[in-house]
């Protein structure tokens, strides 16, 4: 395939509402409030913004770079870059990475999918009884582990990103990503405009923000690089496909700061959103899917019910929320396995797309079926859906984030990335120097130290 007949995005907006949607997902809304009134609030957000700095910006601007440079999938640009044997191949732990995460995010993005039907058809709000949240308990308990109903959202969403992903680099992902990535951003500020107002909503925003640092540990650290990643899509192969799409024209670091400071931004008005109401509900606040579908929808009701209208509206965007955020993030990592089936094999996307799609439900059905009927089905002692959790971000993630740093940093020669990335001398060569200088040094060993960490050898 010629490199000119190759797809690209229309425009620098395009680009930073695709790149965005791939950062901006379920993991910005449920895992990081948590994490950060947990782990000693505007304290954590500071380890949390050093950890993106750090590490964030970097290690995206690397596969910015090598994506561009190689202007092919993520699997085969590091060939474009390096003919050694390990060095040339370190691409397809992103894509088996971002190919096993895309299996049992659509899980989870079913269920979203399921709750925004639950919320629009007034289920959520007639479960409601005050102080008692056995009601959603049990809704939540007997929907994920039933066989069929979880499967069927489960397809819906898959068939949603097959048609996005099918329709093309510019007429699918770009085009939905610059019409749901506003309107995602609408309805936060809607939400947080909501939540601000709720009785007791001082109560939250001070466990949100305030700066605890006796609760700061080294488990603190290794969380916020562990979020960072996630948060961000790095290292597993979205971020280097898409910029496989980026033109010669665009500055690579002044677009991964922009969709870092948006990330960061999305997650903290989740927070926003989701602790005023918690707490005026007067409930304990949790991580995970157990706060999205067991404590927020009783929250909505108790924060708001005084005006029911008020409830609803809050709950259907609240879910209306989380589908578009898991969308946009499922449609990058579906475009990782897309791509590289694409150009290793020459067929045609609309193929390559039919044979991730075939893959993804078929293992996104054993991921659905081991909370119910394959439950006894374990792998390493963990059901399959957390096998393949654990083994993609505890494992995959932060090595592919170690090789990339040492790649970039020893292996690849430095005047191709300063040229590369100062868009061949024409933008200033500090801010590549920099960045430069962070993945030789700083980001190979705080990576290596926290993958350790993670593994519990130190
Ligand atoms: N960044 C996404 C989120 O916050 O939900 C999840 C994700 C997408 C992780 C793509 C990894 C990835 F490659």
């Amino acid at each position: 395939m010629s490199s000119t007949s190759r797809a690209s995005f229309g425009s620098k907006f395009g680009i930073i509402m695709a790149a965005a949607g791939s950062a901006v997902g379920l993991g910005n809304i449920w895992r990081f409030p948590i994490e950060t009134g947990q782990n000693g609030g505007a304290a954590f957000i500071l380890i949390y913004i050093i950890a993106i700095a750090l590490l964030g910006v970097p290690l995206m601007v690397a596969e910015f770079f090598i994506g561009r440079h190689a202007h092919t999938n993520a699997a085969h640009a590091y060939k474009k870059l390096s003919s050694h044997p390990f060095w040339s191949n370190i691409g397809f732990i992103g894509v088996l990475g971002g190919s096993l995460i895309l299996c049992y995010y659509v899980v989870v993005a079913g269920w979203v999918l399921k709750y925004m039907f639950l919320s629009l058809d007034g289920t959520l709000s007639t479960l409601f009884t005050p102080g008692d949240a056995s009601g959603y308990e049990s809704l939540f308990g007997n929907f994920v582990s039933s066989t069929w109903s979880p499967l069927v959202f489960m397809v819906l969403f898959v068939l949603m990103c097959h048609f996005a992903i099918a329709a093309g680099v510019r007429k699918g992902i770009e085009k939905l990503s610059k019409i749901f990535m506003p309107a995602l951003f609408v309805i936060l500020v809607v939400l947080v405009g909501f939540s601000l107002f709720a009785p007791g909503a001082q109560e939250g925003l001070s466990f949100l923000f305030h700066p605890d640092f006796s609760k700061l540990t080294t488990s603190s650290v290794l969380s916020a690089i562990a979020q960072a990643f996630y948060s961000l899509s790095l290292c597993m192969g979205c971020l280097c496909t898409y910029a496989s799409y980026f033109g010669k024209d665009v500055n690579i670091i002044k677009s991964a700061v922009s969709i870092s400071v948006i990330d960061t931004l999305v997650a903290i008005m989740a927070g926003l959103i989701i602790f005023p109401a918690v707490f005026s509900a007067g409930i304990s606040p949790q991580s995970g899917p157990s706060l999205a579908f067991i404590a927020l929808p009783g929250a909505f009701q108790q924060a708001f019910g005084a005006v029911p209208a008020v409830a609803y509206i809050v709950s259907v965007l609240f879910y209306a929320l989380l589908v578009l955020a898991a969308l946009t993030s499922a449609i990058s990592l579906y475009e990782v396995p897309t791509a590289y089936i694409h150009e290793t094999w020459h067929i045609r996307r609309r193929y390559a797309a039919l044979v991730v799609t075939a893959v993804c439900l078929m293992l996104g059905t054993v991921c659905s079926l081991s909370m119910g009927v394959l439950g006894d089905l374990h792998i390493f002692g963990k059901s399959v859906f957390d096998f393949l959790d654990y083994f993609c971000t505890t494992i995959m993630m932060p090595l592919s984030g170690v090789f990339i740093a040492i790649f970039l940093g020893w292996v690849v020669k430095r005047d191709i990335f300063m040229d590369d990335v100062t868009n061949g001398c024409t933008l200033r060569t500090t801010p590549a120097a920099v960045v430069h200088w962070l993945l030789r040094w700083v980001a190979p060993v705080l990576l290596f130290a926290a993958f350790l960490g993670v593994l519990g050898v130190i």
